[in-house]
């Protein structure tokens, strides 16, 4: 399963990516709002510093809702760097452009999907990614992790080659669970990458080891 991080602040992708576990970047217009990115020089050069630290893939979302405005976008977005995946809302003309994107060889990221039925579009139109929202159906007391059940299950039935993205994920709990399923890739914020590191067991276990070397070095 690929790991990628699901946020645009800089410091934390290179984190992530000096962890060693880094396979690509999501991001969103939320996340460049909340890094301060305004204008359309900002944002090309924000997504361009943030395909320069990663190895892989960098979802960059259009904005427009319109068929014309999101292939107008996605031109322009793909010009800043072979690494960079159009996002593009799972609505009626989302799905239109995703069909004449991917007919064209260029990757998308089909986001804002919340159920098996939109994944099973987003996959006829030829979207690389689907994006599934966990964290967001979990929030409206609904178990997000089963859509990543549904969907691998429709994809696995009919060799469907579009990559689940599980997004939306809050906990290292959400990427366990996503892994047991089959999920593609998984991106997270990075605490929550992190957080995998964490057991008790192992910083107790530590300690002793630490504190019975002392006997010996
Ligand atoms: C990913 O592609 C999404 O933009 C993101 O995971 C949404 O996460 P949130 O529900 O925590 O905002």
């Amino acid at each position: 399963m690929k790991f990628f991080i699901d946020t645009a602040n800089l410091d934390q992708i290179k984190q992530a990516h000096d962890l060693g576990v880094l396979d690509g970047v999501t991001t969103n217009p939320s996340l460049m709002a909340k890094e301060g990115i305004k204008g359309p020089k900002a944002i090309t050069a924000h997504y361009k510093a943030i395909c320069d630290v990663v190895d892989g893939d960098v979802s960059a979302e259009v904005i427009s809702t319109d068929y014309e405005g999101i292939i107008r976008e996605a031109e322009e977005l793909i010009k800043i760097d072979p690494k960079i995946v159009v996002k593009v809302p799972m609505i009626y003309d989302g799905v239109k452009a995703i069909k004449y994107l991917s007919s064209k060889g260029i990757k998308t990221n089909c986001t804002l999907v919340f159920s098996a039925g939109q994944a099973l579009l987003a996959a006829k139109a030829g979207a690389t990614y689907v994006s599934p929202f966990l964290g967001r159906l979990d929030d409206i007391s609904t178990e997000g992790i089963n859509l990543i059940a549904e969907i691998r299950q429709i994809y696995d039935n009919y060799g469907i080659t579009t990559q689940i993205l599980a997004a939306s994920i809050r906990n290292a709990m959400h990427i366990v669970n996503c892994a047991k399923l089959g999920a593609d890739v998984v991106t997270s914020p990075l605490d929550s990458i992190l957080s995998l590191l964490k057991h008790p067991l192992t910083d107790s276990g530590l300690a002793k080891f630490l504190e019975d070397a002392k006997k010996f070095v």
